[in-house]
């Protein structure tokens, strides 16, 4: 296809989305709440026939070495676990818990204090009801993150498949980084478009936002690590999971709900049935593809100097402060300095 043709099809794509139906929209918290429960205050009894397994968790799974769905949700999660390095008594923070699986398994296998935030009270009924039967040190808030408020500082923060929903990541960033202990772990797990240019909408896309009430807000992965050293955090780790356990998550999920056809069309209608099943079937073709990739983001908020600073330059020019613990800091307001030059070199200046 000739250049201009490229281009008259990229601007008849772009024109024929309304601006309701893009991604990146300035929502109130208020907008926020109503328009993400138009997806997840469907009944309970629907997503845990879709989800499945003991802990209903609707996010990517880990397949591999696992059999049945309960094994593939405690494989991810002892996953976070592990990069979360969660150790007894540590104060956890799930922004984002679903109907509370996530929170419950890992506050009984790891021995960790946990809170819940979501935007749903049909998930907090749920999760309640879930912490009451498992007797987890467990607390679930209604609280959209902007509005939360808590004196006692987490050991870790974390979101498995939610920052999707936020259009202001950078402020929930600045939240997070206010909300933990020196030292203290951020994790995020979520699809990143594997370039800008698939940011570009497209009808596959548009239908996904709309199910999900037009909350989309995905990105790269370049855009969030960005996000996150502006507001002061070091990256620690970058853990890739493939497409494909995804795809084999939504594989049974699409199995799961096929398999309770004519309950679950009792409880959302025929309709919403079948939008879901079409959003599922769509999940699995682009996870199929390369347009997206699939990250767990493991950030440290840095330990503050104690006592005389020893000021290193390393051999990216960029001062380090060695802390009391042995570890070392990228000095802020230097590290916002830090430009790379054409030859790949980072200078600061
Ligand atoms: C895809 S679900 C993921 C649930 C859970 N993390 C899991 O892996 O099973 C997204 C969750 O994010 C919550 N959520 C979305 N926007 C939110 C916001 N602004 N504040 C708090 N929770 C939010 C929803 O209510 C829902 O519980």
């Amino acid at each position: 296809m000739s250049q201009p043709d490229e281009h008259a099809k990229r601007h008849h794509r772009r024109a024929s989305f309304t601006e309701e139906q893009q991604l990146y929209r300035p929502l109130t918290v208020e907008e926020d709440r109503q328009r993400t429960n138009i997806h997840y205050e469907q009944p309970v009894e629907f997503f845990y026939a879709l989800t499945g397994g003991d802990w209903n968790v609707y996010s990517a799974n880990l397949w591999t070495g696992s059999e049945t769905e309960t094994q593939s949700q405690e494989r991810k999660l002892d996953l976070l676990a592990e990069l979360m390095e969660l150790r007894p008594g540590m104060r956890i923070l799930d922004v984002g818990c679903g109907w509370g699986g996530p929170l419950v398994y890992l506050s009984k296998k790891y021995g960790v204090r946990g809170v819940g935030l979501t935007l749903s009270s049909l998930q907090k009924g749920a999760a309640d009801e879930r912490i009451a039967a498992h007797g987890a040190d467990v607390t679930i808030v209604e609280s959209h993150w902007k509005d939360y408020q808590d004196d006692e500082p987490f050991d870790v923060v974390f979101t498995d498949e939610v920052i999707v929903h936020f259009h202001d990541l950078g402020d929930f960033f600045q939240k997070v980084y206010g909300m933990l202990r020196d030292g203290g772990v951020m994790l995020n797990k979520e699809l990143h478009f594997a370039h800008a240019r698939y940011s570009e909408m497209t009808r596959a896309m548009s239908f996904i936002n709309e199910l999900y009430g037009q909350t989309g807000n995905y990105r790269t992965l370049a855009e969030e690590l960005t996000l996150a050293g502006e507001a002061g955090f070091d990256v620690a780790a970058i853990r890739q999971m493939p497409l494909k356990e995804y795809q084999k998550t939504i594989d049974h999920w699409l199995a799961n709900i096929k398999a309770n056809r004519a309950r679950l069309e009792e409880v959302v209608g025929r309709e919403t049935f079948r939008r879901f099943q079409t959003y599922l079937q769509l999940c699995h073709h682009i996870h199929g593809g390369t347009r997206m990739t699939l990250d767990l983001v493991v950030c440290r908020k840095p330990m503050p100097v104690a006592g005389p600073a020893l000021v290193a330059r390393n051999s990216w020019g960029r001062s380090s402060t060695l802390t009391s613990n042995g570890g070392a800091s990228a000095d802020r307001a230097t590290a916002g300095r830090c430009r790379t030059t054409r030859s790949g070199k980072a200078t600061a200046g």
